[in-house]
């Protein structure tokens, strides 16, 4: 069976919202002063929402949008953050495919966060991006790069067991860092890359699983949607072996995450 869209479920995903917030603030965190007043800002594969409306609290003039192409995570973005934001910007959010998305304005800032994983050949859009930023306007995301951790290799290793032979794209998933560095420099961009391994210490019953609910694991969940007994008997395998992988230790279940940064600022 090969891979359609993955469904999305807000609620999931958002369970674990704290830990998979912070590389978001650690990303903006490198992120220069932009050139305009009220900068205008572009998310792409925003999600609920919920690390978009960050955006608004380090440039609270900004007119943001968040573009996604899952309905459910629209729908939960446009009822938890559309509006007026308190410094006097705006929040807003808009269907679109990032395959194909193309700056229809120029931007101060491009950003995107745990979404580029899932754009195949990501890094072509590169050049188009960078050309619709303002002079001195940045794009910068992050992408994990985690495919080789327990969590990936055990459910790559079973999901042709259940007859998904193309569900999950692993291999290409994201370049390495000094890939990623090369194409944004080639841009003529003063590009700023590095790599971070967090250690979530997750709590509660298989964690891990929980969190891989709510991302890596939805391809699958999509696949087994009209079998529920497969998808059952895959859970129940995977699960044993994630308790396996990650044991729970005196404070919780530490769960290692690596992730790629990057921060490309245009010439101004
Ligand atoms: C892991 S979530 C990240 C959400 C948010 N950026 C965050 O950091 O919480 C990945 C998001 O990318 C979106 N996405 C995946 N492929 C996409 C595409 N081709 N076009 C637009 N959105 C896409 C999904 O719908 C999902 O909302």
């Amino acid at each position: 069976m090969t891979a359609a869209a993955p469904t999305w479920d807000p609620a999931q995903y958002l369970r674990h919202a704290g830990h998979r917030a912070r590389p978001f603030t650690d990303l903006l965190a490198r992120v220069p002063d932009l050139p305009g007043d009220r900068p205008r800002i572009a998310d792409l594969g925003c999600g609920p929402g919920n690390v978009t409306a960050l955006l608004a609290e380090r440039w609270p003039g900004a007119r943001i949008t968040g573009y996604d192409n899952s309905a459910e995570m629209l729908d939960k973005a446009h009822v938890e953050h559309e509006g007026p934001t308190p410094g006097g910007g705006s929040l807003d959010f808009s269907h679109a495919d990032v395959r194909t998305w193309t700056p229809g304005e120029p931007y101060d800032l491009i950003v995107s966060n745990a979404t580029l994983q899932w754009v195949p050949d990501h890094v072509e859009r590169f050049g188009a991006w960078v050309e619709g930023l303002r002079p001195g306007g940045t794009f910068a995301f992050q992408v994990p790069g985690n495919f080789d951790a327990p969590s990936h290799r055990l459910m790559r290793d079973l999901a042709p067991r259940y007859g998904l032979t193309d569900t999950l794209r692993h291999d290409d998933a994201v370049l390495a860092p000094r890939d990623y560095l090369a194409r944004l420099a080639d841009l003529g961009c003063t590009t700023d890359v590095w790599e971070t391994t967090y250690v979530h210490l997750l709590t509660g019953e298989d964690p891990v699983l929980d969190w891989v609910k709510g991302t890596g694991l939805r391809p699958v969940l999509t696949a087994l949607a009209d079998d529920p007994e497969a998808r059952d008997a895959l859970l129940a395998e995977y699960r044993e072996a994630l308790r396996a992988a990650y044991p729970p230790g005196a404070h919780g279940t530490p769960f290692p995450f690596r992730r790629i940064f990057a921060v490309a600022r245009k010439e101004a």
